[in-house]
């Protein structure tokens, strides 16, 4: 197995919305990128709008809360590039349920996909990385991880203790995984993709009031702070979280 001198990244939830904006990005940098999330149709057909423009792109499907399925995926991913530049932890779910209405199976679903996933794929690529002695891991957590669920959101209680975790898992792993490996997370506020746009189109006029910046983000708006993250050099940041919200939540 010998590595290649391409440079490559592993997204998760990389089918569509931020995930997809990122391995854009990334793929345009020059990475090789690892495309990974639950719906393979998708997945498929947002990777060949890559191949065709080009890019070196590998589709990895699976359920990011999978601890052995994870690791299954990160075992072929080694075999083909024998080598990991950057992880890029971003799949998600909403759970709009409040404390009340919420089941045991549903907090725990919410919390083994959105904080349970991130562990899982820090955990896969983290031996590589420190052996490398380098490595690049981008946690997208959310706004409501410090500010709690506004009445507008998707999402409630239980994706803000994820997200919250996420944060948490960011700083401790910065810290262990020094001096070569950086771990930091971004916090996107109103995003409009595919788990939003429903809830924002009905509230639209209210949300953009609430963003200084009178507008709601984009993938886009996201992806570039993943790949400045990920690409900067020299880069003397780990363990920051950087909102990404248009100045909604100014702390
Ligand atoms: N859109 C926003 O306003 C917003 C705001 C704050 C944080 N975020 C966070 O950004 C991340 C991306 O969100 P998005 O808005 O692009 O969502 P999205 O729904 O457009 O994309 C999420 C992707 O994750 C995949 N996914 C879901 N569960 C998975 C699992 N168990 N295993 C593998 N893949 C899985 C989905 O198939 C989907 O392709 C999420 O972590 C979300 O919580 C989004």
């Amino acid at each position: 197995m010998t590595a290649s001198e391409q440079k490559v990244a592993v997204v998760t939830g990389a089918a569509k919305g931020i995930g997809l904006a990122s391995c854009e990005r990334l793929a345009a940098a020059g990475f090789a990128v690892v495309m990974v999330d639950l719906d393979a149709g998708e997945l498929q057909e947002a990777a060949a709008a890559l191949t065709v423009a080009g890019h070196t792109v590998m589709v990895s499907a699976g359920d990011v809360s999978s601890f052995a399925g994870v690791q299954a995926q990160w075992a072929e991913i080694l075999a083909r590039f024998g080598r990991v530049d950057a992880l890029v932890n971003n799949a998600g779910i909403a759970q709009p349920k409040a404390l009340l209405e919420i089941t045991e199976e549903e907090f725990d679903r919410t919390i083994s996909i959105n904080l349970k996933g991130y562990f899982n794929w820090c955990k896969a690529v983290a031996q590589t990385m420190i052996d490398q002695q380098y490595g690049r891991i981008v946690n997208i957590s959310s706004v409501s991880a410090n500010t709690g669920a506004a009445p507008s959101a998707v999402s409630k209680f239980a994706y803000c203790a994820a997200k919250a975790g996420v944060l948490g898992l960011t700083r401790g792993l910065a810290k262990e995984l020094a001096p070569h490996v950086t771990v930091n997370a971004i916090c996107p506020g109103s995003i409009m993709t595919a788990l939003t746009e429903k809830l924002i189109m009905s509230n639209r006029a209210m949300i953009e009031s609430s963003i200084p910046m009178g507008r709601i983000g984009t993938p886009l708006d996201v992806a570039v702070v993943v790949e400045f993250l990920i690409t900067v050099e020299p880069s003397f940041i780990t363990g920051e979280i950087i909102d990404v919200d248009g100045g909604q939540w100014v702390n």
